[in-house]
């Protein structure tokens, strides 16, 4: 079991929980549950899911963020799968990472000798023992297979493999038979033992059984593999850990074959929360989850839960009313404790509340007798479902707070002028008028509205940045209108966020004046604060 580098200390992360009392309560007078080891199986059983295929850089990046993440044990991959998968393994295994490396085989004799020639240390080795699978797919008889689990095991350790060995569809299996096998491969000296529910058949009581009774004749520790083809992977690993088994293997994001396997933070986070059992770095997973989301290309649902989108974003009246008052009101547990992020959504839903609560969050002082007209504005564009982002609900606050349009501009755009092609650096002049000063400067940028934006920005204020873009093309053709908006920060060096929206044909000029818009809003705002002008 490696020891763990978790960046809260443990106290801190119980006070971040908001779990039921009685999850604690069911326990009294259970077997104590001292450790479990996280077994990732992300790199094999993940990428074994229809439409995900990782490169070789990409497997290494996840099998280094999973080590980081304090995983136990890695599944890496299948080395005699191809020759490219085992140049894969030999570079991981070159890493020395901390995690225990593992390459999956049948057990045939030409795949553990794959394994031994990727350098690897660690092998994880199955054969199906239900009678499904062995009349149909094997087409060998019970003995036939216990023989091969023997052999391979032997055949493993004698070339100084740790082995872990697996009843593929164990929870399918004939209870006699799989003891028989498991004491057999006990008696071949095998570290480890895994019970696969295969294809996700199992319930969390019968999983709970059927540790129960491996254990009477099981040894080494115990592993369990949950696929969740009913949704019940996450509980049956964890009823197997309740009877004792010591090893859960997971997959990032709950990927894996068909409906995936068991998440690794769903069964970290259980753990941790209803059994006080620390596995992993639990501040990373939020990271790691996008990580493998984005090498993997597989989107996480908006509602899975801890790292979906939605698992910590609050858009009803009521609920963020509770959580503003108190987190636990609608959190069981805070998103800092798993490292992501809480959402205040402005959308439909919203109440008051809400609405001036981000206002505050992004420093505007809104006056309390325009509210009415501001949650009328926002609950109309929130129609059909849109979520109001930042820039719009800004746009529509700065509205209302000064209905009058900026006319006399105090930054004006004088000349401008673009140069942009194929296989040319986009370069824009632009001379601007700040209170009677003229100022003419070049940049170049990654294209045409780069270019200009940061010319105008070195023109105002090298200081300024541009927090928010946003181009939206209003009808659907090449010469359709398009909408900008951004948002950008520090115009006058004071910190503070200004909108400009502009709408216009040419995606460069509008985004110029969109900048331009902002950058006028912000001294405008300046003066409105020193009582200078009445809008
Ligand atoms: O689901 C399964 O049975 C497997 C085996 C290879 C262990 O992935
Ligand atoms: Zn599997």
């Amino acid at each position: 079991m490696r020891t763990k580098q978790t960046s809260v200390s443990a106290r801190d992360m119980e006070k971040m929980l908001a779990v039921s009392p009685y999850n604690r309560i069911a326990l009294e007078g259970t077997e104590h549950i001292e450790s479990v080891m996280i077994f990732d199986t992300t790199l094999r059983d993940g990428e074994q899911a229809p439409g995900i295929a990782m490169g070789s850089e990409d497997k290494i990046r996840i099998a280094m963020a999973l080590d980081d993440l304090g995983v136990d044990m890695i599944e890496a991959g299948f080395a005699a799968s191809s020759e490219a998968e085992k140049d894969t393994l030999r570079k991981i295994a070159a890493n020395r990472l901390d995690a225990q490396v593992y390459s999956l085989a049948r057990s045939v004799r030409s795949d553990i000798d794959a394994v031994i020639d990727t350098g690897l240390d660690s092998i994880h080795t199955f054969i199906a023992t239900s009678d499904l699978h062995m009349k149909y797919k094997l087409k060998m008889t019970p003995e036939q297979v216990k023989e091969k689990a023997v052999q391979t095991v032997e055949y493993a350790k004698d070339h100084g493999l740790k082995v872990q060995f697996s009843c593929e569809d164990a929870t399918r299996s004939n209870m006699d038979f799989m003891k028989e096998v498991l004491v057999a491969v006990q008696g071949a000296h095998v570290d480890s033992i895994n019970i696969p529910d295969t294809v996700g058949v199992i319930t969390p009581r019968a999983m709970s059984y059927l540790i129960s009774e491996i254990r009477k004749v099981v040894k080494v520790p115990i592993a369990v593999h949950c696929h969740n083809d009913m949704g019940l992977a996450v509980a049956n690993s964890i009823a197997a850990v309740e009877a004792g088994a010591k090893i859960c293997h997971v997959c990032v994001n709950g990927i894996g074959e068909r409906t995936g396997n068991a998440s690794l933070e769903e069964v970290a986070l259980n753990l941790f929360a209803n059994y006080g059992v620390e596995t992993v770095d639990m501040s990373k997973i939020g990271q790691t989850s996008k990580l493998v989301e984005r090498i993997t290309g597989f989107p996480i649902a908006y509602n899975k839960p801890i790292v979906g989108r939605n698992a910590f974003a609050h858009e009803s009246g009521i609920h963020v009313h509770g959580v503003m008052s108190n987190t636990a009101t609608y959190e069981p547990f805070l998103p800092e404790l798993v490292g992501v992020d809480r959402r205040i959504v402005i959308g439909k839903h919203s109440g008051i509340h809400s609405v001036r609560g981000r206002l505050d969050e992004l420093g505007i002082k809104f006056p309390e007798d325009h509210m009415t007209e501001l949650m009328a504005a926002v609950k109309e564009m929130a129609v059909g479902g849109k979520q109001i982002d930042d820039a719009e609900l800004m746009t529509i606050a700065d509205h209302i707070m000064w209905k009058k349009v900026i006319t006399d501009r105090a930054v004006s755009l004088e000349e401008f002028a673009v140069f942009t092609g194929k296989d040319i650096t986009s370069t824009a002049t632009v001379t601007v008028d700040i209170a009677g000063e003229r100022r003419t400067v070049s940049e170049t940028g990654v294209g045409p509205v780069d270019a200009s934006i940061k010319a105008i920005r070195k023109a105002v204020n090298d200081k300024m940045s541009m927090e928010e873009y946003k181009l939206s093309a209003i009808t659907g053709k090449s010469d359709s209108i398009c909408e900008v908006t951004v948002m950008v920060k520090n115009v006058r060096g004071d910190g503070s966020l200004s909108v400009g929206k502009a709408v216009g044909l040419d995606i460069v000029e509008t985004s110029v004046d969109a900048t331009m818009a902002a950058i006028n809003r912000d001294y405008a705002r300046q003066r409105n604060d020193n009582g200078k002008d009445n809008c």
